[in-house]
């Protein structure tokens, strides 16, 4: 007996508002979705959402020199990334935004629930007095403490490493009005995170979190966790502490709980909302999993969870946590033209391509992953068009003129069939431990023997041999019914090719049980090109209409 679906409640990290999505807030966003397109084509209920992550400094700032409101600038951002994701193909079931009436209420209502764990205290900060504002430390520079290199930010030396407090740069500026800023103290809002310790280490033994970050965390507890501070001064783009008309919450406290706003603003316009409150209950039987980078592991791995803890509430089942994503070997550089917006890829280069690319890289790990973009069209070419979209090609023409277009009743080579079907149980697996990689090397080993088995037939001579139509017919069935298990496989990473792919094979669209049983005496539709090569020029025109982009909006 099948057993009962699990519900799964997936999110990728929230987009800041204040800036377009380029290729390494895909590689996330792909990684997160692969997961959720497979969880779901195996049967399980998902809830996949994300919003904009809308509020703070940055975002103000921007509206400001923008001369519009911060809520017009961050509804078009919304828009813009809105429209990326869906070039992409990210199957979210909601996108909505930390600025929202959801957010607020259940910021609020976590807020309330937490009291008992808020501490109140003065610290001290640097003060622009002509802008009249406190000072984040990327908004002030000057020379490092430690070794006396100019122009460094307030926190820490790119010189020297060291890392300090902003009130040790020695003349400091603030790079919002160039004036000198003064201390000031004003008071806080602290959350106590040290008394969750015990918690947090319960709950990174039980839950699924990498090897990395567990070792990551053991540092930070040995270190000893320190308050939290969650408020932020005015002028802020944020919600107001409530009691409190100059005092918000900080962007990072309101940002995960968009997590939630978003489900709870898709469940509410569902008449779901009991839902909702059945996913976050301390003893939920849904399952909610982060995808994150690894530069936000403490938020997600410490506050939140504790957070979510003194809020009564139940803490994540897993966050996974990926690296880096370079261009060539290195940092995306805006002057190379490798600092690539998701809108510019997507004018000059199938997305799919991308998606398969960061499939095939990917792995369960926080290593970094490089996108080197020769190896990518190399790989495109090989794997895509080479190997896999050719049997459709070969297979799908030849059955038409041998074989009216219908699959044969019963397979050429039943035991390779088996054998290859077999495949499927191990590839599902790897997708399931977000070992991609792997899945991709298992499937275009199954496109090799594939291949190979046509190239073995050579059903095009068969055909001109007399009475050799049937059994070219035949072998060609075959090929396209193990087409139809790889798309099938491919599924989660190459959406718009499996589309296409099953109206070719005239089928319904495919689930993961689908791949039990051949399909037979089935008639398929006219060939129509399922996707073409990269030319080596896309790349070029590519690069330079990034560094083109880049230059205008600079
Ligand atoms: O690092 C970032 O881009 C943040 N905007 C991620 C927020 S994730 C979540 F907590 F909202
Ligand atoms: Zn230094």
């Amino acid at each position: 007996m099948p057993s009962a679906p699990r519900r799964i409640a997936i999110t990728n990290a929230l987009p800041y508002a204040n800036g377009d999505i380029h290729l390494g807030h895909l590689l996330e966003v792909v990684q997160c979705d692969i997961w959720a397109r497979f969880q779901r084509l195996r049967g399980h209920e998902v809830l996949y959402v994300c919003a904009d992550d809308a509020h703070g400094s940055p975002v103000m700032l921007r509206a400001e020199r923008e001369g519009i409101s911060p809520e017009a600038f961050i509804d078009g951002m919304r828009t813009r990334h809105l429209s990326d994701f869906q070039a992409f193909g990210i199957s979210y079931d909601n996108y909505h935004s930390t600025h929202s009436e959801e957010n607020r209420e259940l910021v609020e209502r976590i807020y309330a629930a937490v009291g008992d764990h808020i501490r109140r205290r003065e610290i001290s900060q640097l003060y622009d007095t002509q802008r009249q504002a406190f000072l984040s430390d990327r908004y002030v520079k000057g020379a490092c403490p430690r070794c006396g290199a100019a122009e460094q930010y307030g926190d820490h030396c790119e010189a020297c490493g060291a890392t300090y407090s902003a009130e040790e740069l020695i003349d400091p500026v603030s790079i919002l009005s160039d004036s000198r800023p003064e201390q000031r103290r004003s008071e806080h809002y602290f959350f106590d995170l040290p008394a969750f310790t015990e918690v947090l280490r319960q709950w990174v033994d039980e839950r699924i979190v990498q090897e990395a970050v567990v070792h990551k965390l053991q540092e930070w507890f040995d270190a000893g966790l320190q308050q939290w501070d969650i408020s932020r001064d005015a002028p802020y783009f944020g919600f107001t502490i409530p009691g409190e008309t100059r005092k918000y919450f900080y962007v990072w406290l309101d940002a995960p709980i968009g997590y939630m706003a978003s489900q709870l603003n898709h469940l509410k316009n569902r008449g779901r909302e009991q839902e909702f409150e059945d996913i976050w209950k301390p003893d939920s039987d849904h399952e909610v999993y982060h995808f994150i980078g690894k530069d936000i592991a403490n938020f997600h791995t410490l506050f939140w969870p504790a957070l979510l803890h003194a809020a009564d509430m139940r803490m994540p089942s897993g966050v996974f946590v990926h690296g880096f994503l370079t261009v060539n070997g290195e940092k995306m550089s805006k002057t190379k033209g490798t600092f690539i917006l998701a809108r510019t890829y997507a004018e000059h280069l199938d997305p799919e391509y991308l998606r398969y690319f960061f499939a095939a890289r990917l792995g369960a790990g926080v290593e970094d992953i490089d996108l080197n973009l020769g190896d990518f069209a190399q790989l495109i070419n090989s794997d895509l068009i080479g190997k896999l979209v050719n049997i459709a090609s070969r297979c799908a023409g030849l059955l038409h003129r041998w074989g009216g277009g219908e699959i044969s009743e019963s397979l050429h080579d039943p035991e390779l069939w088996a054998r290859i079907q077999a495949e499927g149980a191990g590839i599902a697996e790897c997708y399931e431990q977000r070992q991609y990689a792997a899945a991709v090397r298992r499937i275009m080993a199954c496109t090799d023997a594939t291949n190979e088995f046509i190239q073995r037939h050579a059903p095009w001579q068969l055909a001109r041999e007399p009475g050799g139509g049937a059994e070219a017919a035949s072998i060609c069935s075959q090929g396209l019914n193990l087409y139809r298990l790889f798309i099938l496989w491919l599924k989660p990473a190459l959406p718009k090719l499996a589309e296409r792919s099953e109206r070719l094979l005239n089928i319904p669209p495919m689930q993961w049980c689908d791949g039990e049983a051949p399909l037979k005496s089935h008639r398929i539709r006219p060939f129509e090109p399922l996707l073409v090569r990269i030319a080596p020029e896309q790349i070029d025109t590519l690069l330079e209409r990034s560094r083109e982009d880049l230059l205008r909006t600079a």
